[in-house]
């Protein structure tokens, strides 16, 4: 059925600002993250601890995660993203109550991004969810491709649902389901979403879709119908995946506030401070916002 109240989580910041080609300074990433909590954002993905030589655009994670949680509001999730232990043990000093680790249903994509195999990476995933167990942290999990891969095609469901399971038998608490390229459609996305939710309860799922081809809302429309109530979401529309050419940013945050709304589904968030901070953060960058809502709402 359909949930009656979203919870979003906002990428921007991480999935949105590691693929700028200038680097973003450090005040401006801890005034974007100060804002959306402003505007009622509950969960905030702040920065990634991967290698810097691979992303150098978060290279001031310990910086931007620190200044963010010595002036962070209470109730306000930061969640940060590890690839492995070293990544958690950085992000467990810089202060991390919250990490994702991040896999995926695609070989081809998995050398890629993290330069190992599927099998390897949960390999590496699982020292970090017992650390974090350890150290009462909350792990959550990601799996890209699943419905499309940059290398491969199309990819059979069965695969996410495997990788979904796994990542919540090692403790995740929540899989999100990345359509990183943004190549599904309302039907492939119940397709994968039928075959996920035969081995993980649909309240352990996020949607994670970017909006490459301008299928993301409507991909999330038909997420709800399944009970999906968990969106990520990138300010402004913000962001992409250095790892897969030509993938464009997450849906963005405000259109996905101003479905929900529109549908008479809470979501805690303020929609007009949202835009204005998507205005701002595009300002920022040197270009006008790029979503839809964004721009519809502040011709009026
Ligand atoms: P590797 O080269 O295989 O790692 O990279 P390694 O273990 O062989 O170590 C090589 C060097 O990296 C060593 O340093 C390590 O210390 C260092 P050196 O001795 O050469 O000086 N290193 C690290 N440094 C900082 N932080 C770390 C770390 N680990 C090792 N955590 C690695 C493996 C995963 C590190 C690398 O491939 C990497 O950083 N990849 C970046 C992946 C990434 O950030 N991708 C984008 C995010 S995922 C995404 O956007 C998809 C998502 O949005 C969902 C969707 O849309 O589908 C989540
Ligand atoms: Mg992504």
């Amino acid at each position: 059925a359909m949930p009656n109240r979203v919870k979003i989580v906002e990428v921007g910041p991480r999935d949105g600002l590691q693929n700028e080609k200038v680097l973003v300074p450090a005040d401006t990433k801890v005034e974007l993250i100060r804002r959306l909590a402003a505007a009622g954002l509950r969960s905030i993905e702040a920065t990634s601890f991967v290698s810097p030589k691979w992303v150098p655009q978060m290279g001031d994670n310990a910086e931007v995660l620190g200044r963010v949680l010595a002036g962070s509001a209470s109730g306000v999730d930061y969640p940060v993203l590890t690839p492995n232990l070293k990544g958690f043990e950085a992000a467990l000093a810089a202060g991390a109550r919250e990490v994702a680790v991040f896999g995926a249903a695609s070989e081809s994509f998995s050398q890629k991004n993290i330069n190992c195999s599927i099998a390897e990476s949960l390999a590496r995933f699982r020292p970090v969810t017992e650390a974090a167990q350890a150290a009462g942290v909350r792990v959550r999990g990601y799996v890209s491709c699943v419905v499309g891969c940059p290398y491969e095609g199309e990819i059979d469901p069965v695969k996410v649902a495997e990788v979904a399971e796994t990542l919540i038998s090692m403790g995740c608490y929540e899989v999100s389901l990345g359509d990183t390229i943004g190549s599904g459609n309302p039907t492939s996305v119940q397709r994968m979403l039928e075959a996920v939710m035969k081995r993980v309860a649909v309240a352990r799922l996020a949607g994670h879709y970017h909006d490459t081809y301008g299928m993301a809302v409507a991909n999330i429309h038909a997420s709800l119908q399944m009970g999906v109530a968990v969106f990520d979401a990138s300010i402004g529309g913000l962001g992409g995946c250095p790892y897969a050419a030509g993938a464009s940013g997450n849906v963005a945050t405000e259109d996905v506030v101003w479905l929900l709304h529109g549908m008479g589904i809470e979501t805690g968030v303020d929609l007009d401070g949202l835009v204005d901070i998507a205005a701002w953060i595009s300002a920022q960058l040197g270009r006008e916002p790029a979503s839809r809502v964004a721009r519809a709402v502040l011709a009026k």
